[in-house]
């Protein structure tokens, strides 16, 4: 059966104190609407429409690689009138999703399950049992445990305020069946509202079964309204990604301080230090050591790579058994062949770095191609920019150049070449030979400085 999503996301999030709205404030660095929508992505739905209204159209703006149908709600009149804007835009034979862009951390075996009990003819709704039920819509039972109705706390009565069984607001069920119901919503309630709760009540007039799942686990319908809530969002979000980590039998130095904000996908035997922020794709092969404070963005690690303190990588892709850092810089667009070398305050662009090369201290390397078995001395640079374009510098297998080398691009430094520190190169280097270029060094003799002069 098609399964078509709606995602509301058009309150204003006024407790978030922000010009952003509510649900592009981030979790895990990515907006929370983002999360919902790759849980969504997941559920291989027909059409995910999302439903938006405050901040007008900075939300289609902000998330426009999504394949979603944009749904603008001018005015909010309830979460009922929100998914009756969806609906035409979805056929009466689907089975309709009903999310939150201020949920982001629903899960999806939840999702396919109730899923699944709206495929077999109920309305599914899912609950949540809450210490302090405060705030939300109660999930009122019978005698027999059978859910009649959603009371509002503004509508409930004292009797109906104890229940801790709470409407997440998360529900699934026919197209058609929800179409009729919410076509005879009324607003006559404490808030003036369109509330999609009222469907309950219509269900159980006709007969229709009203099947409740209960959330096993709290977090993942938990929504955001302010700052406070959202840091506990990214606090929980951390302790589960760290502990599938550990799962999977990766060594955390402390659980409390790695930040997973993507997707890390470990071999054996890889350990991480305290304070590593991973982020998009990530892969770190077997028996790879990150040391502390190491960033690292859709990059590839290769087995045995020692990414020593402070070190950051983005896009790069990292041979086995290399080492990094610490205080490594690997911007995008970089390859390290096995057992490359980049040492402290080393910061590489654009580059390929063969097997074996070392790079070991304060130098910058961009849009450059090193060999192998490549030593490049301490303070060297590639000076690859003229102001208006960017030029590439070839070093050869096996070259050595020494400590403070400008290579002024573009340059060809051939096989074997040994460049003498301090040179600033500017044309291509001869294979096997020494090549200098400085002013030879001159002593005057007998020079007496002004201090000496003053003196006398
Ligand atoms: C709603 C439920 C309540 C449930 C609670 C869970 C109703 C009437 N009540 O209450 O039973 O316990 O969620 O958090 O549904 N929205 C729109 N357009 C609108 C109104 C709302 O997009 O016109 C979106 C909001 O952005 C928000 C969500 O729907 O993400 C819930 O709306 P809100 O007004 O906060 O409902 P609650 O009063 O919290
Ligand atoms: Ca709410």
């Amino acid at each position: 059966m098609p399964v078509d999503i709606v995602i509301l996301a058009a309150g204003q999030g006024t407790r978030m104190k922000s010009e952003l709205p509510k649900v592009l404030q981030p979790l895990a660095g990515r907006p929370m609407l983002e999360h919902v929508l790759e849980r969504s992505a997941d559920l291989d739905a027909e059409s995910v429409h999302v439903v938006y209204g405050h901040g007008g159209h900075q939300v289609p703006k902000a998330l426009a690689d999504w394949p979603v149908q944009w749904i603008l709600q001018e005015q909010q009149l309830g979460t009922g009138h929100a998914v009756t804007q969806a609906m035409p835009g979805i056929a009466d034979d689907s089975v309709v999703l009903i999310l939150y862009g201020d949920v982001p951390l629903i899960n999806e075996t939840t999702l396919a399950e109730l899923l699944e009990k709206a495929e077999a003819g109920s309305l599914a709704l899912l609950s949540v049992m809450l210490a302090d039920p405060t705030g939300y819509g109660r999930i009122i039972r019978n005698d027999h445990g059978q859910a009649q109705k959603i009371v509002e706390q503004k509508e409930a009565n004292e009797t109906e305020l104890t229940v801790c069984e709470v409407n997440t607001g998360i529900l699934a069920c026919h197209a058609g069946r929800l179409r009729n119901w919410l076509a005879k919503l009324g607003n006559d309630n404490s808030q003036g509202e369109y509330y999609l709760t009222d469907v309950i009540a219509m269900a159980v007039a006709e007969q229709y079964p009203v099947d409740v799942l209960i959330a096993p686990d709290e977090i993942e319908v938990m929504g955001v309204n302010d700052k406070q809530q959202l840091a506990e969002l990214e606090s929980a979000n951390r302790a589960a990604k760290a502990a599938a980590l550990m799962k999977d039998g990766v060594t955390l130095l402390d659980p409390t301080r790695v930040d997973v904000r993507g997707k890390l996908s470990c071999g054996q035997d890889v350990v991480i230090d305290i304070n590593a922020v991973f982020e998009g794709e990530v892969e770190l092969g077997d028996g790879v050591n990150i040391g502390p404070n190491v960033i690292i963005r859709n990059s590839k690690i290769g087995a045995g790579c020692k990414v020593h303190a402070n070190t950051v990588i983005e896009d790069a892709e990292i041979g086995e058994s290399c080492e990094l850092g610490p205080f490594a810089r690997v911007r995008p667009g970089t390859v390290l062949e096995a057992t490359a070398k980049l040492g402290n305050f080393v910061e590489v662009k654009k580059s390929h770095i063969g097997k074996g090369s070392k790079v070991n201290h304060l130098s910058y390397i961009g849009d450059t191609e090193i060999g192998e078995r490549v030593n490049v001395g301490a303070g060297t640079i590639t000076c690859n920019y003229d102001g208006a374009n960017k030029f590439k510098t070839i070093i050869e297998d096996d070259v050595f150049i020494g400590s403070g080398v400008e290579l002024v691009a573009p340059v060809t430094l051939e096989k074997g070449a040994t460049i003498g520190a301090g040179s600033t190169i500017s044309e291509n280097t001869p294979a096997n030979e020494l090549t200098l270029a400085r002013s030879r060094q001159t002593t005057v003799k007998g020079w007496k400085s002004p201090r000496d002069k003053a003196k006398e």
